[in-house]
C-alpha cells in the first residue's frame, strides 16, 4: 500500500494505472474510518484492480459554525485499518494543495440538493459535489462507491456523474449499524455513553414509521407526526428534520404510494445525527429487525 499527497502525483498513478489496463476503484472518505468505511472498501475490490481511498477532510463541505476543525482525525489508525482492508493507495492531499490560494471554482446542484439537509446545511452539497468532481478528476476511477447514509449526498453524486458525464459507475453500499443498530458514522465519536443509548431514538423512529407502513398506513403526515412523537421522548434530541421524500427526485410526498425514502437529522447534544430507510426496503437501510 503507498500514500501520495500531492494531487498531480495521484493523477499521474492513476494515468499510468489506466494505461496499463487497470481498473481503479475509489472510496471517497474523510478518515477516522469505520466499519461502513470498510465495507465501501470491499466492495470496490470486487469491482477493481487497485482500490483508492481517499482521506480529505473537506473544508469547503462544512459551514462556519460546524465541526470543521474538530472533526475526528487519525492517520495512523486509518492506514493500519486500510492495509488490513486491502486498499493500495491511500490519497491524503493537504487542504492548500487541493484549494490553493485563486481557487474559485465549484460544483453546484440546484433541485435535489435544496430540501433536508440541504435546507439546514447551506453550501454543503457545493462544497461536496466540487471535491468529489476533483477526485474524479484526480483518481479516474471507473468505479467510486459511497453509503446510503448519506442517501441524499449519495444521490446527488449519482446526479452530478449523470449530469457531468463522468464515465463512472456510482456504486451505493447499505448502511452499515453498531450492535445496537446506531447507524456508524465518524461522529458517533463525539457521543457520551448515555448520549449513544439516547441517538437510539433515530433508528426507533425509522423503525415506527416502518411498522406503520407495514399495517398499511400510506399518509406521509401521519407517519412524521408518530416518528416526531417517539423522539419527543428524549430530552437530549432536537429533531432538524423528519421528512418521506420520493427516492428518486427527494421532493417531499403526501402518499407512500411509490418507492420513498424516509429520512431524519437529529442532533443528540451536539452532535448531529441522521439516519434513513427506504420503503419499500431496498436492502440497503438494513434496519434490525422489528422492536
Ligand atoms: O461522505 C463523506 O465522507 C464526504 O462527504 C465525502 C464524500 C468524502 C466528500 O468529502
Amino acid at each position: 500500500m503507498k500514500t501520495i499527497t500531492v494531487p498531480e502525483d495521484m493523477q499521474k498513478t492513476a494515468l499510468d494505472l489506466r494505461r496499463a489496463g487497470k481498473r481503479i476503484g475509489l472510496v471517497p472518505t474523510m478518515g477516522f474510518l469505520h466499519e461502513g468505511h470498510l465495507s465501501l472498501v470491499k466492495l470496490a475490490r470486487q469491482q477493481a484492480d487497485v482500490v483508492v481511498l481517499s482521506i480529505f477532510v473537506n473544508p469547503t463541505q462544512f459551514g462556519p459554525n460546524e465541526d470543521f476543525s474538530r472533526y475526528p482525525r487519525n492517520f495512523e489508525r486509518d492506514a493500519a485499518l486500510c492495509q488490513a482492508a486491502g486498499v493500495d493507495i491511500i490519497f491524503n492531499p493537504a487542504p492548500e494543495a487541493m484549494y490553493p490560494a485563486g481557487y474559485s471554482v465549484y460544483v453546484e446542484e440546484n433541485v435535489l440538493a435544496k430540501g433536508l439537509c440541504g435546507a439546514s446545511r447551506p453550501g454543503h452539497f457545493r462544497g461536496v459535489l466540487t471535491v468529489v468532481a476533483k477526485l474524479f478528476n484526480l483518481v479516474l476511477p471507473d468505479v467510486a462507491v459511497f453509503g446510503q447514509k448519506d442517501a441524499q449526498q449519495a444521490r446527488l453524486i449519482q446526479q452530478m456523474a449523470h449530469n457531468l458525464n463522468f464515465p463512472i459507475a456510482i456504486l451505493l453500499a447499505p448502511i452499515i449499524r453498531e450492535s445496537n443498530g446506531l447507524a456508524m458514522s465518524s461522529r458517533n465519536a463525539y457521543l457520551a455513553p448515555a448520549e449513544r443509548r439516547e441517538a437510539l431514538c433515530l433508528q426507533q423512529a425509522l423503525k415506527t414509521a416502518r411498522r406503520l407502513y407495514r399495517a398499511g398506513e400510506r399518509d406521509a403526515r401521519r407517519i412524521i407526526a408518530a416518528m416526531q412523537a417517539g423522539i419527543e421522548q428524549i430530552p437530549s434530541a432536537r429533531v432538524d428534520y423528519i421528512a418521506i421524500v420520493d427516492h428518486d427526485t427527494l421532493q417531499p410526498v403526501a402518499q407512500l404510494d411509490t418507492p420513498v425514502l424516509v429520512a431524519l437529522a437529529v442532533s443528540i447534544g451536539k452532535t448531529r445525527l441522521i439516519d434513513n430507510l427506504a420503503l419499500p426496503e431496498d436492502g440497503l437501510s438494513h434496519l434490525p429487525a422489528m422492536k
